[in-house]
């Protein structure tokens, strides 16, 4: 490769049988203008230094899998291309906010817990059977959750919320976003569930509407929309409570 350009990855590592803390690596990496981070980091696995580790799986923005921190910014790596970073050096580090399990891996549980939380299926407004037929929806109750259903579950916006980092129990962005896919769907009766989550006081209150969560969400989500939105419910909910003993209702 006489003729290769090269650029310097940084790597953030962190491997816990070796070191109490996370160190930075320097690596040269030979590029072409259509390869991405990611691909300079499997470069460095394959052929520099075989003990990286880092996930990926699809390489084409659909897994969510892949997310870090570039240059102090969440990004998926997959998505992110070397020739936009010159000349570099790229800072490459495990998305923020999440423990680091090791070098650019994060642990998941965190936003897995939440996410099963939320309940993110359907819950049937009532038994139905299959010889009923299909649910019909219109083009515009459609619309009303469709944006929230492109979630790939990447994490960026956890790693964009201030207020996550604070406060590690705030239900967060990806999840609220999710929620809200849920409760806005005309075939769904679990919004009474969801809304005790909302409700609470690590639910959409804890938003301080600094809105990165929507800047960096490679799906355009726009998770900061959805959290809008049920302070909004969340609202009617506390007002509704005084005149009806059950609380609001769709
Ligand atoms: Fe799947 Fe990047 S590898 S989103």
């Amino acid at each position: 490769m006489a003729d290769a350009k090269y650029i310097e990855i940084q790597v953030l590592r962190y491997r816990p049988e070796q070191e109490a803390e996370p160190v930075w690596q320097s690596y040269r990496v030979p590029y072409t203008d259509d390869m991405s981070v990611l691909q300079g980091l499997q470069h460095i696995k394959d052929d520099i230094d075989g003990s990286l580790s880092f996930r990926w799986s699809c390489r084409m923005a659909i897994c969510g899998s892949c997310g870090m921190m570039i240059n102090g910014k969440p990004h998926l790596s997959c998505q992110t291309f070397l020739r936009d970073l010159l000349p570099g050096p790229v800072r490459v580090e495990a998305l923020a906010h999440f423990p680091i399990e090791r070098d650019l891996v994060v642990s998941v549980q965190p936003f897995v817990d939440k996410l099963e939380g939320i309940k993110p299926y359907l819950i049937p407004k009532e038994p139905r059977t299959l010889a009923e037929g299909e649910y019909r929806q219109t083009p515009a109750q459609l619309a009303l959750y469709e944006q929230f259903s492109a979630c790939i579950n990447c994490m960026l916006c956890y790693a964009a919320c201030p207020q996550y980092g604070l406060d590690p129990d705030f239900t967060g962005p990806g999840a609220i976003a999710l929620l809200h896919r849920y409760n806005a769907d005309s075939r769904d009766g679990g919004r009474d569930e969801r809304m005790a989550i909302l409700n609470a006081e690590e639910g959409v209150w804890t938003c301080t509407a600094v809105g990165y969560c929507s800047e960096v969400c490679p799906k355009h989500v726009d998770p900061a929309h959805a959290v809008n939105q049920n302070k909004v419910n969340s609202a009617k909910d506390y007002f509704l409570r005084f005149l009806s003993p059950k609380g609001a209702s769709r």
